[in-house]
């Protein structure tokens, strides 16, 4: 038999949602600022494996030549981006949902055995809460990674005023390289959780949108309400 189990509160996916198409704006209104001074490779001395980034990828993408546009558009979603994240990391601390979200003493052992599973190499996946210990570890450092943007680009924003954070972050050019470094994170976190995403399927993908989960229990132990209130301590 089927229960509708409540599993994403309103606000959480809100914050979700709105987050999305924002970071990938500044990414993209980022790209237009990059573009002016592009530097940064993966190579040695005088031989580079890859450029950050190829005539192609400016020709293909048409994100040359927008450096005025970029910083408008970048330095106003800054501030969506930082109000969302603010009110999100506020809500998670005031509604509890932080002891979801939080890494805690069993998620490293916890991630590793999700990650052998998802791979093949484990037969059971490990029981969780809401979240798995590789989860955890992710959204935690997401979110680490928002503040270390914030910090980051403020410090080559207004690097006289904030002098004293470009100093601490090493510099104005190591906070440039830190700020492109944590965009490739959100790139390659993106990637990860949109493949689990959708290798965890349309229940798991709908509860972020409507916020319920549809849950196979056993018959005989059904009574009360059809919506059930998933219990915090209770193990899925
Ligand atoms: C780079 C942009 C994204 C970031 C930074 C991000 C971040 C997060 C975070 C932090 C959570 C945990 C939320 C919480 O419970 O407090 C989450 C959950 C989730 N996200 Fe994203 N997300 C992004 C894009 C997406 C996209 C594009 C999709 C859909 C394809 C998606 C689908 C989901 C789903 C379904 C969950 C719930 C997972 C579960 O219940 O197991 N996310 N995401």
């Amino acid at each position: 038999m089927k229960k509708l189990v409540e599993k994403h509160p309103l606000a959480i996916r809100w914050f979700h949602w709105v987050n999305f198409p924002v970071l990938m704006l500044m990414i993209w209104s980022g790209l237009w600022i990059y573009w002016a001074n592009d530097i940064y490779r993966i190579g040695w001395g005088s031989t580079t494996l890859y450029k950050f980034f190829p005539q192609s990828f400016y020709a293909a993408t048409h994100l040359d030549h927008k450096l005025a546009q970029g910083m408008a558009w970048h330095f106003m979603l800054m501030w969506v981006f930082f109000i969302n994240g603010l009110l999100y990391v506020g809500y998670t601390l005031v509604s509890g949902e932080w002891r979801y979200l939080l890494p805690n003493r069993h998620s490293f052992r916890e991630a590793i055995e999700v990650t052998l599973h998802d791979l093949g190499l484990r037969k059971t996946a490990p029981l969780v809460q809401k979240y798995n210990g590789a989860q955890r570890i992710a959204y935690t450092a997401v979110v680490i990674m928002g503040i270390g943007s914030l910090l980051t680009g403020l410090a080559i924003y207004k690097p006289t005023q904030f002098g004293w954070l470009t100093q601490t972050l090493g510099g104005y050019e190591a906070a440039r390289v830190q700020h492109f470094l944590l965009t490739v994170g959100y790139v390659l976190f993106f990637v990860v959780h949109v493949a689990q995403v959708g290798r965890a399927g349309w229940n798991n993908f709908r509860s972020m949108v409507a916020g319920f989960e549809i849950e196979d229990v056993p018959a005989a132990g059904v009574t009360g309400s059809m919506l059930a209130q998933r219990d915090p301590d209770a193990k899925a």
